[in-house]
């Protein structure tokens, strides 16, 4: 009885020993295998993370340059954002994190600090310490087991498990959902997620982001129909994008001449996105809507989208004129520096589909340690909802008699050009990429 007992004393603490909240530096290098060698008998699984987001969490452009350009030196200089020196890190780099190699050295100096979301780390994940996961929250168990989705999964390299936790959305949601030191939700999609239609019917992150097709996991593995593939397309594939969102044109009229009234709607549907258009890194995201009326000789006349009225409209409709963006000149410490276009190259009069994030003094800021308040509007489109904007459009004299040809492009981008451009950035992470766009013709007579 007596032994049986402290066996079991012994396996608890053994078990408390290995199983332990991500915390910073409390393991080592090598404990955590590197991807490339899992390559030899999971290829495929392999090449799709080695091609997705989450393999250049931290080597990629824009996160170079936001962590040491902006979240570092800012760490240096601010007491109530010191944290972020680390907690940046323990998303975009765990092994990093987790080794205490904070703050790891730049990606050209090839750390593995650059291996970001790698196999090893998303595979020894088994729970959370929080209930509705966020800021890195996991908890990690490093060792000879590689918990997966499978119950009667062997392997000769490794041993296996099988893990509940890592086919629910809460385990997405440890890394997906992120709180700034001041307290706002700067990332929420796992809570969009959870207040949406999709968590009420049962459909996960994972089946929206890795699809499931016949196969084989490992090359002396079985042949499955379900093997879970790795591609975490998001907002960075253009093809993911693509018809992410519906449009439909509605006129009053079919035959207007100069000086009369058209009265427009522009119909959006969110029909495939699980959580909010954008989402994520809703600090820097834009999607917007640009709608052109090009008559019979091709001139182009730029509508602008009526307004609704509600409070923050403002930062939702395009305005070349809007300077925001003041917190970066500060802490690069630049002189004569006094903000970037809000807007970036969005025309004049546009809908943005966005949620305004704002720093302590009340500015916007895409610094998103730096947010103080994002609940000033909520201006994204949520997922199933509709949203209708509408455009009042006096026809000038001098549009061509015949056919007017009305365009509307629902348009994406990942961090405002303004920006892009004043970091530096390699243009495709800021260049507009189409979502989808529709079209109608209206007759324009004397
Ligand atoms: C020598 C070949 C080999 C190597 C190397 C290897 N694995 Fe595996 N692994 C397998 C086989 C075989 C399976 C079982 C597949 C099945 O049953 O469908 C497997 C299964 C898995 C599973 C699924 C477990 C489950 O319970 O669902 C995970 C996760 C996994 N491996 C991760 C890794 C990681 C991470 C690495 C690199 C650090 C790695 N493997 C290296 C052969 C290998
Ligand atoms: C962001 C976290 C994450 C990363 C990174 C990741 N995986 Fe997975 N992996 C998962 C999840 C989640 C599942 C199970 C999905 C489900 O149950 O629907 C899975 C399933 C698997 C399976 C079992 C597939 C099946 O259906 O039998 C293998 C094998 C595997 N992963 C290997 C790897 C290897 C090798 C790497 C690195 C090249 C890797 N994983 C990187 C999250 C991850
Ligand atoms: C250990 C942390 C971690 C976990 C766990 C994790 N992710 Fe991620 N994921 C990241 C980071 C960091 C990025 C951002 C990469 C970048 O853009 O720098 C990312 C990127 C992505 C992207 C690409 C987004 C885009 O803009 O293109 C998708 C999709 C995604 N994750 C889905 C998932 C899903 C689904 C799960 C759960 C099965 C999951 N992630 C679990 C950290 C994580
Ligand atoms: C019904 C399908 C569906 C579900 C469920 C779903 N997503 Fe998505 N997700 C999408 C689509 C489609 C996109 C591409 C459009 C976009 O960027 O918003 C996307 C985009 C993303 C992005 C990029 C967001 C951006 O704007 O940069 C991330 C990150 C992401 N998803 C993570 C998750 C996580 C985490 C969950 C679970 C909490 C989840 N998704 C659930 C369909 C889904
Ligand atoms: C709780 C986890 C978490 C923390 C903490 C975190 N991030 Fe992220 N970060 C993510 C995820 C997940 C994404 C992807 C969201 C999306 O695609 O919209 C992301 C996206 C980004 C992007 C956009 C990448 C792109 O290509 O568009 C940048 C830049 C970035 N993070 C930098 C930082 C910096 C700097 C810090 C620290 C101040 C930080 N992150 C803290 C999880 C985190």
């Amino acid at each position: 009885m007596g032994k049986k007992l402290s066996i079991f004393v012994v396996a608890l603490t053994l078990i408390a020993a290995t199983s332990m909240a991500a915390e910073m530096g409390k393991f080592k290098e090598t404990q955590f295998k590197k991807p490339s060698s899992c390559s030899g008998c999971h290829k495929e699984i392999y090449k799709e993370w080695q091609e997705s987001m989450m393999a250049k969490s931290f080597t990629h452009a824009w996160d170079q340059a936001e962590y040491y350009k902006l979240a570092l030196p800012h760490s240096e200089q601010l007491d109530k954002v010191a944290g972020v020196k680390a907690g940046c890190i323990g998303c975009h780099s765990p092994l990093a994190f987790l080794t205490g190699d904070i703050p790891p050295k730049p990606a050209d100096e090839n750390s593995r600090a650059n291996e970001g979301v790698s196999c090893e780390i998303c595979h020894y994940i088994t729970g959370s310490t929080e209930k509705e996961p966020f800021n890195f929250s996991f908890v990690i168990e490093p060792g000879r087991t590689k918990y997966g989705n499978r119950k009667d999964a062997k392997s000769p390299a490794h041993k296996t498990a099988y893990s509940q936790f890592m086919r629910t959305p809460e385990f997405c949601a440890t890394c997906h959902d992120e709180q700034s030191p001041y307290g706002a939700w700067v990332k929420s999609t796992y809570r969009e997620w959870k207040a949406g239609p999709y968590a009420k019917e049962g459909t996960r992150c994972q089946d929206c982001h890795m699809h499931y097709s016949e196969g084989k996991s490992a090359s002396m593995g079985k042949k499955r129909d379900d093997i879970a593939h790795h591609v975490f397309h998001g907002s960075h594939s253009k093809t993911k994008l693509k018809g992410a969102v519906d449009i439909a044109l509605y006129a009053n009229k079919e035959e207007l001449r100069p000086g009369d009234k058209l009265k427009l709607k522009a119909v959006l549907f969110n029909g495939k996105v699980g959580h909010m258009i954008p989402s994520g890194s809703s600090e820097e995201r834009m999607l917007w809507l640009e709608v052109w009326a090009i008559d019979a000789n091709g001139k182009s006349y730029l509508l602008k989208v009526d307004k609704k009225g509600f409070p923050g409209e403002e930062y939702t409709i395009s305005d070349p004129n809007a300077i925001e963006y003041q917190a970066m000149g500060e802490i690069m410490k630049l002189k004569d520096y006094k903000g970037l276009k809000r807007d970036g190259d969005v025309p004049a009069g546009s809908r943005i589909f966005r949620k305004p994030f704002f720093d302590p003094k009340g500015r916007m800021t895409i610094c998103q340690w730096y947010t103080k308040d994002n609940t000033k509007v909520d201006y994204r489109i949520g997922p199933r909802e509709t949203k209708i904007e509408t455009y009042t459009w006096r026809i000038p004299e001098g549009v061509a008699k015949g056919e007017l040809t009305i365009k509307a492009n629902l348009l994406y981008s990942q961090v405002p050009s303004s920006v892009g451009k004043f970091l530096g950035l390699p243009e495709d992470e800021y260049a507009p990429i189409l979502v989808n766009s529709g079209t109608m013709v209206v007759k324009i007579e004397d």
